[in-house]
């Protein structure tokens, strides 16, 4: 069993979430909004944050893949795309983390050939440091230095998604 140590709690997520939700629904007054989620680090996140807001929110659902065992091959490989058209609509990708900014940078212009009206990026996590394209979400819950970070929705191959904190291992 690997060592984990908490890097950001519960509670500390919670309030943060309770910010977001706040800025959200002040720059999107009484609008439709569409989460679209990036599979599957950000289904926790995704859902916590809809949760908190009072617009009517659609989920769409998006899997890329960029890493293979924690190392980054460089490539982004679109396993499964978006189920409706979001067309005319004001869509926020909802991501779990930008490292090098190569993911979110791919499926924003990927997504910005649909068409929507409007597009915005929140990420949970921003690990500036580790950044090679130019990128920075409109949303951020928190910015960390450089640690390879599990739970709330990230994973060490494929585990440990399910922690109700954000943690990172103790080699
Ligand atoms: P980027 O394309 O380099 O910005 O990487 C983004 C993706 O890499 C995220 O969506 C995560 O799936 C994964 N990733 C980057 N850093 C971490 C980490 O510290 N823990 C878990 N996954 C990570
Ligand atoms: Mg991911």
């Amino acid at each position: 069993m690997k060592n984990i140590k908490i890097l950001i709690d519960e509670q500390t997520i919670n309030q943060r979430l309770d910010e977001l939700a706040e800025e959200i629904m002040k720059d999107y007054p009484k609008k439709d909004i569409v989460f679209l989620c990036i599979l599957k680090g950000s289904v926790v996140f995704t859902v916590e944050l809809a949760k908190r807001i009072k617009n009517n929110i659609q989920f769409e659902f998006i899997e890329v893949s960029s890493y293979e065992k924690n190392q980054s091959t460089g490539k982004i490989k679109l396993n499964k795309d978006i189920s409706q058209s979001i067309q005319g609509k004001d869509v926020i990708i909802i991501e779990d983390i930008v490292d090098s900014g190569r993911t979110i940078t791919f499926l924003k212009e990927y997504i910005l050939q649909k068409n929507p009206n409007s597009l915005k990026i929140c990420s949970l996590l921003d690990k500036p440091s580790k950044r090679i394209f130019e990128i920075k979400a409109d949303y951020i819950g928190f910015t960390i230095e450089d640690k390879f970070v599990v739970g709330y929705g990230l994973d060490d191959e494929q585990n440990l998604r399910n922690l109700n904190y954000i943690g990172y291992i103790e080699e």
